[in-house]
């Protein structure tokens, strides 16, 4: 099928390389002239694994192109994807401008049987006001356009994987045609087994923000229970465990430390309790889990201090800058919400990163970047674990040590093992389990 994606941010670009990845012809549109030329000379953006490959793949085969031109793309295509930014506004509402911006200067070129898709997380009733913008600019083609909610459920650092092999597929509309299309879209996906579930438009809006804000829930909920668990002596990954272990719960999504970041489950929960409040619902829960999510820091820099004292004159190693491993984004990263409480109370910080150094100095320019972990730890009266690559689970225990100025360990992820931590010498923090004050 002949498709464009409207906005090549992340989820945008995965979407168009992965739908050419299954056969369809896929242009990438963005107004952004810069990012456009990256592409065309195939430059991924951001770092995403298997992303660049795959997109070097598809621009080679002829299956996919990009442009800033929305007017040509549109021309003949099939289907329409919109998945443009929908940043907070100051009150935590979702912004809309981009999106209506975006659809309103579609609309002209549209030509023919098109399938309009909001693939941005949005909140319930967008939908339905694309409709009416549709209806009104272009009343010639009323019977011929639809409008589809097929909100992502992509995660960074498993997007092309996700997009490929996707737990479900939701799709939102007001007509048998609306499913039809998308089925077609999705045909080798279906046929590969992935659910394909129909609901009403605002369902599968809703049931977007509800996924994620249950995922925060969850997360918040570990912290919580790491909080008391600190108190009374007991250990927080054991005792997730257990609750994982029973089906009804599940194990996913219950790691204490340092909180959740990013750019959704910050933004998507306010954005949801700003929708439950228009409508009349008071959601104070959500405000409860930012609430936690944001404890988690400050708990973490407790221990920092607990350990240092004074900050002044200290200098802070912190290991991970990116909100999760195996991206190179920081928005909304607890690292950095660290690092900026850690600053205020003038502690010397230096951060590595395998791939969000220069993003998060940019972010934080106060922030010094080491190009290495040894770096980092180098002289440092402190080590904080904030993100959990790879790189950091196999880290070399002794070398660490003699790295540093004094064996202090603040595991914010919870990586090591407090034995053996202990037996390493380490004065060891854990999140929500067992912490050595001592070195021995
Ligand atoms: C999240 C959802 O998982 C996706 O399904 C959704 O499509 C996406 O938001 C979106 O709305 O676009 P993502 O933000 O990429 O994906 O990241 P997650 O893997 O969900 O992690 C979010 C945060 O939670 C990270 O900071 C991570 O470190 C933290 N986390 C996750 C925990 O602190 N504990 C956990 O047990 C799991």
């Amino acid at each position: 099928m002949r498709v464009v994606v409207v906005g090549t941010g992340h989820v945008g670009l995965v979407t168009a390389v992965t739908l050419a990845a299954i056969g369809h012809d896929v242009v990438g549109v963005d107004n952004d002239e810069e990012r456009i030329g990256g592409l065309r000379q195939g430059i991924s953006p951001f770092f995403e694994p298997g992303l660049q490959g795959l997109m070097e793949q598809m621009t080679d085969a002829g299956r996919l192109r990009f442009d800033v031109e929305v007017t040509g793309a549109v021309q003949g295509a099939q289907v329409i994807f919109f998945c443009v930014g929908t940043p907070a506004r100051a009150s935590g509402e979702a912004s809309l401008v981009a999106l209506e911006r975006a659809v309103r200067s579609v609309a002209p070129s549209l030509s023919g049987p098109a399938v309009v898709v909001e693939k941005s997380t949005v909140p319930a009733g967008t939908a339905e006001r694309l409709w009416r913008i549709l209806r009104l600019e272009r009343p010639d083609l009323v019977d011929e356009i639809e409008v589809v909610s097929n909100p992502e459920f992509l995660r960074e650092g498993q997007a092309v994987e996700d997009a490929l092999h996707p737990g479900r597929i939701l799709v939102g509309a007001r007509s048998p045609r609306g499913f039809e299309t998308m089925r077609q879209l999705f045909e080798p996906l279906i046929d590969s087994g992935t659910r394909f579930i129909e609901t009403d438009m605002a369902t599968a809006e809703l049931a977007k923000h509800a996924c994620n804000a249950f995922l925060a829930l969850k997360i918040s909920f570990a912290n919580a229970l790491a909080r008391v668990c600190e108190r009374a002596g007991a250990d927080v990954t054991a005792a997730v465990d257990v609750m994982g272990s029973d089906p009804r719960i599940g194990r996913a999504f219950l790691d204490a430390g340092l909180g959740y970041g990013g750019f959704c489950f910050p933004k998507d929960l306010q954005a949801f309790e700003h929708l439950a409040a228009r409508l009349g619902y008071d959601f104070p829960l959500l405000r409860e889990v930012a609430r936690i999510n944001d404890e988690a820091v400050e708990a973490t820099f407790e221990k920092v201090k607990d350990a240092l004292w004074n900050l002044e004159d200290k200098r802070v190693a912190l290991l991970g800058l990116s909100f999760k491993p195996d991206t190179d984004d920081v928005r909304f990263s607890p690292a950095l919400a660290l690092a900026g409480r850690l600053l205020n109370e003038g502690a010397t910080v230096v951060g590595y990163d395998p791939w969000a150094g220069a993003a998060a100095k940019s972010e934080l320019p106060g922030l010094e970047v080491a190009s290495s972990a040894d770096d980092a730890m180098a002289d440092a009266h402190c080590m904080v674990v904030c993100t959990e690559w790879d790189e950091f689970r196999s880290l070399d225990l002794r070398r660490a040590k003699a790295l540093l100025a004094h064996p202090i360990v603040v595991d914010g992820r919870n990586i090591f093992d407090p034995t053996t931590m202990k037996e390493e010498g380490f004065v060891y923090y854990g999140t929500g389990r067992a912490s050595h004050r001592s070195a021995h």
